[in-house]
């Protein structure tokens, strides 16, 4: 089988809020993730206890030390180091990262940090709604500044917003009244945040210029539903949509012409100002990092004659970003694949060929390094009698994709040469987290974490922690560099 470049980085990654825990101690400020205790589903638990990462750190990182990883993607809370989102530091949030970064390093474990994901401070909402306000550009500028500052001998990789790109859709239609947001505001709130990133970049590029700096987003690449032109146009315009207007203002300092079309049909406009040019040709990203859990397949749609019912997945207007991009003239419409092989224990439909596909059209777009932030496959696992936990449908899955992503990657010297320029895979989750829709009962770890949906039991519970069959399984991938599937 195609074998992996020497220093490829294995490693996992895990967000704050999902993992952390301890919402309000150290200094720590409110996030919109404790507004109302944040639910997404009745039933699920809130994040405030988490994995409780803040009291495990050393055990946690043990553990991925013990599998083997050379690199560990964590975020950073910005409640945690501005209780305020701005103004006074908190010196305890500052001490708790740099413990964390230092516990790494004692394993050769290097962070990669995402600065931002998801969890806006609450006093940031309260001060300026939403990304879309300019406001929260010098907002995340001075936060980012706090960062680099502090961390410039710790941190050699820094990630700017997690899937800022999808993020936007999920705000697409208010929840309760069931409106579509006004377009012009939510293509905004993605403007902002890039105009923010771009600045960022730069910023690190000046104050810690031994680190390297890029974007997360979550992209996906489009298969045209069959050999129609019609749907290779619909495939095209989807990942213009979609991928493309999210990384090429840092790549390439503007926006693609093909989003042009779909923004007129749709009276969208993006307030765009010079300055913001400026930014975007001074981002200069050093590499991409992005989430990738599978691929879309894509039809023409006549939007003027759509049976919603057609819909994969039926009509899901309500929670489908894709849907929601849908609900507009201008693109395709999103529908099964029958190609893709199912899970042999679950019979979940899956695509192994996502990081392979959408490495190699990233790579020829960009010319940059790339690496895999999220990949990966969540469902519920469960804690046998004596203490083990079987989660083979996961190790199927991570399987068949460190496969095909094996086969996509540049080894010339190997003869291989589809040439994509990844350099690391961070598989979903290091351990069991708190996921944003689905509690803790869908869990996506290597690691398992003792606890169930019930916070009031979490907060005094000692969430152990068990090796589930795939942290052996992965351990051994990563001590053969690839080799041992
Ligand atoms: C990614 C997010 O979109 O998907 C993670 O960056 C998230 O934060 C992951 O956990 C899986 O989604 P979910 O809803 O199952 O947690």
């Amino acid at each position: 089988m195609a074998k992996f470049p020497k220093n490829f980085l294995w490693r996992a990654s895990t967000f704050t809020s999902q993992v952390e825990g301890a919402y309000n101690l150290g200094g720590k400020g409110p996030t919109i993730y404790d507004k109302d205790d944040k639910k997404l589903n009745e039933g699920t638990c809130s994040f405030k206890y988490a994995s409780d990462f803040y009291h495990h750190y050393k055990e946690d990182i043990a553990l991925m030390a013990e599998m083997g990883f050379k690199v560990f993607r964590i975020s950073i809370s910005w409640a945690r180091i501005l209780p305020e989102g701005e103004g006074t530091i908190n010196p305890e949030g500052i001490a708790f990262y740099k413990n964390v970064f230092k516990e790494c390093r004692k394993y050769g474990i290097e962070p990669l940090v995402t600065i931002y994901h998801f969890d806006l401070p609450l006093a940031l909402e309260e001060k300026y709604g939403s990304w879309a306000n300019r406001g929260m550009i010098e907002a995340y500028v001075n936060y980012c500044k706090i960062l680099f500052e502090n961390f410039k001998d710790d941190v050699k990789y820094w990630l700017t917003n997690n899937e800022y790109n999808v993020l936007i859709y999920y705000e697409a239609v208010d929840m309760m009244t069931g409106q579509v947001a006004d377009l012009t505001q939510l293509y905004n709130t993605g403007h902002v945040q890039l105009v923010a990133m771009a600045k960022a970049m730069a910023l690190c590029h000046e104050i810690s210029p031994n680190s390297k700096i890029g974007p997360a987003p979550n992209l996906a690449s489009f298969y045209p539903a069959s050999s129609d032109p019609k749907d290779t146009i619909a495939a095209m315009n989807m990942n213009a949509l979609r991928n493309f207007m999210w990384v090429d203002p840092l790549v390439f300092g503007s926006y693609p012409k093909e989003i042009n079309e779909y923004f007129r049909l749709n009276n969208i406009v993006l307030d765009i100002l010079n300055d913001d040019l400026t930014a975007f040709r001074n981002a200069k990203p050093d590499f991409i990092g992005f989430n990738c859990y599978g691929n879309e397949t894509v039809s023409y749609l006549d939007y003027y004659k759509i049976d919603w019912s057609e819909l994969v997945g039926g009509d899901n207007r309500k929670n489908s970003y894709l849907q929601k991009l849908t609900e507009k003239p201008g693109v395709g419409k999103a529908v099964a694949n029958d190609y893709l092989p199912r899970n042999p224990i679950d019979d979940n439909p899956y695509d192994p060929y996502c990081i392979r596909v959408t490495s190699r059209v990233l790579t020829d777009r960009y010319h940059l390094p790339l690496i895999v932030t999220e990949n990966g496959y969540g469902r519920p696992d469960i804690l046998e009698e004596d203490r083990t936990i079987h989660d083979q449908y996961r190790i199927e899955h991570l399987k068949a994709t460190i496969e095909q992503m094996a086969l996509g990657i540049e080894q010339m010297a190997l003869g291989i040469e589809e040439g994509a320029m990844l350099f690391g895979y961070c598989p979903w989750s290091a351990i069991d987290l708190v996921s944003t829709r689905e509690g803790i009962t869908k869990r996506y770890g290597f690691v398992y974490v003792d606890r169930d949906e019930d916070d009031e039991k979490a907060k005094i519970s000692p969430m152990t922690r068990y090796r589930k069959d795939s942290f052996y399984w992965y351990q051994k991938v990563i001590e053969s560099n690839g080799e041992n599937l």
